[in-house]
């Protein structure tokens, strides 16, 4: 054989790698399939890359395993996560019901995509009973799109009665489950047909990677959401996948530190004399804490609060003068982040009456009084700045 041949031979896949902890991380586009009766046998080899390896496997097994799920599809992020579940299932002349506090992005998707393709959208209120919810649907809806707790304002929604009552009608259920992760609930266990989440946020954990999750418990329904993500070419990256897995291993352990220093800080902020209100749902009093003791686990790091009246000058003075909480639109991962909400309630129907700036906060593993502190002169700012 000539040079550039051997070169082109030399060094190929070993078949029996040595067992490590993690997966092997395989990058390929090209998969080498054994004989020419392999090459169009679909059901039994893997023909392409694209698919998915065995990191991506690993990682859809162990998040199967968590969320309950038949089978879990991956898409390069949690927004196409969505809104590539949405797609699988809807078809022109659908209507899908959407929960008005749904992430502002997918409700973007809605407006702009679905429309354009003939899917007719309807925002519904957070707050509304799941029996005038499903009632109010039409021989057109296909779909119930929720999320719970709510993007920014936390509202909780009775998933199991939906989903209960979503299926008696042949309506399919989808909830955007970040906020949970899959780990402090899990919707397949409620009824809902569709689990989706940002593994973005809580799985991956150190805010470096994009991915999301679709997760079903039915088989059928799993591959027409498996065919959505081929037809629309989406894949993800081995190495990805391999830090996804990485991140679940430390899940439970973060959940339950985030979510316990979050209630603390919390339960610290409805204390102080520039706070209005605090949107947790697992605060005891909180107006969801009931369906939050009945359908959870447990608590992530992520919530909101209300300051008395002030400007969004005031509001501003307030996140200038933290040190430990970084500005930012992400959460989930070790940091602790803020953001003010004001400027995203914009396009939506049902607001709750807030009596001032509404703050969210994603509180990460830094020690909670160190947070505290750092909050206080927040308020100490904003207090000056208001006076
Ligand atoms: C509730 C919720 N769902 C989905 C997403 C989208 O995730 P990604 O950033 O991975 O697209 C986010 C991101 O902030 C989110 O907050």
């Amino acid at each position: 054989m000539s040079e550039e041949t051997r070169l082109i031979r030399a060094g190929a896949t070993s078949g029996d790698l040595v067992k490590t902890v993690g997966p092997p991380i395989q990058r390929g586009s090209t998969v080498l399939l054994p004989c020419a009766e392999a090459l169009y046998d679909d059901d039994a080899y893997l023909t392409y890359g694209r698919a998915g390896l065995a990191a991506h496997d690993a990682l859809k097994a162990a998040l199967g395993e968590m969320e309950r799920a038949a089978g879990v599809n991956l898409y390069p992020s949690g927004l196409a996560a969505l809104t590539g579940a949405m797609l699988a299932v809807l078809k022109a002349g659908d209507e899908v019901l959407v929960v008005d506090n749904i992430y502002k992005p997918t409700r973007r998707f809605c407006d702009q995509v679905l429309a354009r393709y003939g899917v007719a959208v309807r925002y519904f209120d957070p707050r509304q009973s799941p029996e005038d919810l499903v009632g109010s649907a039409t021989a057109a809806t296909r779909l119930i799109v929720m999320e719970s707790p709510g993007s920014l304002t936390f509202e909780l929604q009775d998933l199991a009665a939906i989903a209960r009552l979503a299926k008696a009608r042949g309506i399919l259920t989808l909830a955007d489950n970040t906020w949970g992760a899959g780990y402090l609930f899990k919707p397949l266990t409620q009824g809902i047909d569709i689990s989706v989440q940002a593994l973005t946020k809580y799985v991956g954990g150190h805010s470096d990677v994009f991915m999301g999750s679709a997760a079903a418990s039915d088989l059928a329904l799993v591959r027409q959401l498996e065919d959505g993500v081929h037809n629309l070419g989406w894949a993800v990256a081995a190495e990805d996948a391999y830090q996804m897995l990485r991140g679940l291993r430390t899940l439970p352990t973060r959940l339950k530190r985030q979510g316990e220093a979050g209630l603390k800080i919390a339960a610290w902020l409805r204390e102080q004399p520039e706070v209005a209100q605090v949107i947790h749902p697992a605060l005891p009093g909180a107006a969801d804490y009931d369906l939050w003791a009945r359908d959870y686990s447990g608590a992530c790091g992520l919530f909101g609060f209300v300051l008395r009246p002030g400007s969004e000058a005031c509001a501003n003075a307030f996140l200038n003068a933290l040190d430990l909480f970084g500005l930012g639109f992400s959460w989930g991962g070790f940091e602790s982040l803020a953001i003010l909400c004001d400027p995203q309630l914009g396009k939506r129907k049902f607001v709750p009456d807030l009596a001032g700036p509404l703050m969210r906060l994603h509180v990460g593993l830094e020690n909670e009084d160190d947070l505290i502190a750092d909050l206080r002169g927040g308020l100490d700012a904003y207090a000056r700045a208001t006076a």
